[in-house]
């Protein structure tokens, strides 16, 4: 397994291109599966998560292809044109779920569709439980029989499904965009409360109403749709990866430099600005990119807390720990949204940080510097707090697991090498 290698201790300076929304990506991708027409997607990021959508795509029948590249500023945004012309599948297997828990969202639209679907249960991860009830209740309020056997969830609507008033318990980014993924084909109209108010979310609708469907409410907590029959294809180009963004702004910030955010859409961001800004971060915008630096060279401890969109996001929260290892004072960050989300804390801990944990939060006492060690990653946003960490500290750190890196983030070394970072993949030969 590759590994990443870093000596940290130097400032960030230039400018970094932000890439397509991963998780915006993901669910657009599944919602091909709705039209027998073609969706193009443009800027699509080059990542594992995204191999492993369109590998499972294909294997429900799905012609993914590769239509090109959209240059922007440098930037090689990808064109990935898919078909759904054939469903022959609605079998989503355990060894490509179990990869990726956004394969749960191919179960709203192959039902909607074809009128059936079988997904293997996506099952724990690194940072939690993380259940799929509200999915599952909510398919069942649009007339689907759901049973779970064998560690499948099997969902029939042989009639079709019709629409209904849901009202979620708990916001859910990924079972707001399952349900809107189901009902858009679903007969008649379905009102769906306490939503996730996540700009990916936004980006779903825009591309799903450039098909056809009718959908009111985008960026709100209620979203009405009134089903059609049929939905065409369209064209959508993906929104900016705003935790891309918001990493490599703590990347400036954490080495005291200056970067320049390239594309990056400050109005997605704001939970995450403020708090940087808060912690004596200086963020400009410039035409359309923001400019990171920090003037005192100092940066001041702050509390936080994760929360659904608006709030500062749980995706971020590992980096911003990281951030807080080296800043004056003391922070406490708590992660409401997932349970197990510290993971990082320990590797933290090797490399010098001070940090408490108890219950859902982080207590860190900012230390005067941070020292390079080997240490290892165990989820996506965990190895991103390293990577920082890393940058920060002082001599050589080796971060081994990386293969959480590329599942969301696209030549990430090559990005920070760019800008300064003495950074390093060091391929594994064995
Ligand atoms: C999505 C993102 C993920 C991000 C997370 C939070 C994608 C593909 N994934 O994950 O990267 O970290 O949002 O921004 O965009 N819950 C239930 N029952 C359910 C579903 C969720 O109890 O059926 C709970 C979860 O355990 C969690 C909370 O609701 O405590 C929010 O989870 P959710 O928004 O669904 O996260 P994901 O969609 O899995």
């Amino acid at each position: 397994m590759d590994k990443m290698r870093i000596t940290g201790g130097f400032p960030l300076s230039g400018k970094i291109i932000i890439g397509g929304s991963k998780n915006a990506a993901l669910p657009l991708m599944c919602a091909s599966l709705l039209t027998d027409s073609s969706v193009v997607l443009a800027n699509v990021p080059h990542l594992a998560d995204i191999t492993t959508m369109a590998n499972l795509l294909s294997q429900h029948g799905v012609n993914v292809s590769l239509e090109g590249q959209d240059l922007r500023d440098g930037h090689i945004g990808r064109v990935l044109s898919l078909n759904a012309g054939n469903i022959s599948n609605t079998v989503a297997p355990y060894d490509l779920v179990r990869q990726m828990r956004a394969s749960i969202l191919v179960l709203g639209p192959l039902l909607a569709r074809v009128g059936e679907a079988e997904v293997s249960l996506p099952g724990g991860c690194a940072i939690g439980t993380r259940p799929v009830d509200l999915h599952i209740q909510g398919l069942e309020k649009l007339g689907a029989e759901v049973f779970v056997q064998n560690g499948y969830i099997r969902a029939t609507a042989k009639k079709g499904l019709v629409g209904a008033n849901i009202v979620f318990p708990k916001i859910s980014v990924g079972a707001t965009e399952n349900l809107l993924l189901a009902a858009v084909l679903a007969e008649g109209k379905t009102v769906l409360e306490n939503v996730a108010k996540e700009p990916e979310i936004g980006d779903l609708v825009n591309c799903l109403m450039s098909m056809g469907a009718k959908i009111e409410g985008k960026g709100t907590d209620t979203l009405t749709i009134v089903g059609v029959k049929k939905l065409v294809g369209a064209r959508h180009t993906i929104m900016p990866d705003r935790i891309e963004a918001g990493t490599y702004a703590m990347a400036a910030a954490i080495t005291c430099g200056s970067i320049e955010l390239i594309g990056a859409k400050q109005e997605d961001m704001s939970s995450t600005l403020e708090s940087l800004i808060m912690a004596g971060v200086s963020v400009k915008k410039k035409n359309e990119n923001i400019k990171i630096d920090v003037p005192t060279g100092r940066l001041k401890s702050i509390n936080l807390g994760t929360e659904p969109y608006p709030g500062f996001p749980t995706d971020l929260q590992a980096q911003f720990i990281s951030l807080m290892t080296g800043a004056d004072g003391k922070s406490i960050i708590s992660e409401t949204i997932f349970e197990n989300r510290f993971m990082h804390v320990p590797e933290l801990q090797r490399m010098g940080a001070n940090i408490d944990v108890s219950g859902g939060s982080a207590v860190v006492t900012g230390v005067s510097h941070l020292t390079g060690a080997p240490v290892m990653a165990s989820d996506l946003r965990a190895s991103a707090s390293l990577v920082l960490a890393g940058l920060a500290a002082k001599g050589e750190t080796l971060i081994s697991r990386i293969y959480h890196l590329d599942r969301g983030y696209e030549r990430l070394e090559e990005k920070l090498a760019n800008v300064g970072a003495d950074i390093e993949r060091v391929k594994d030969e064995t």
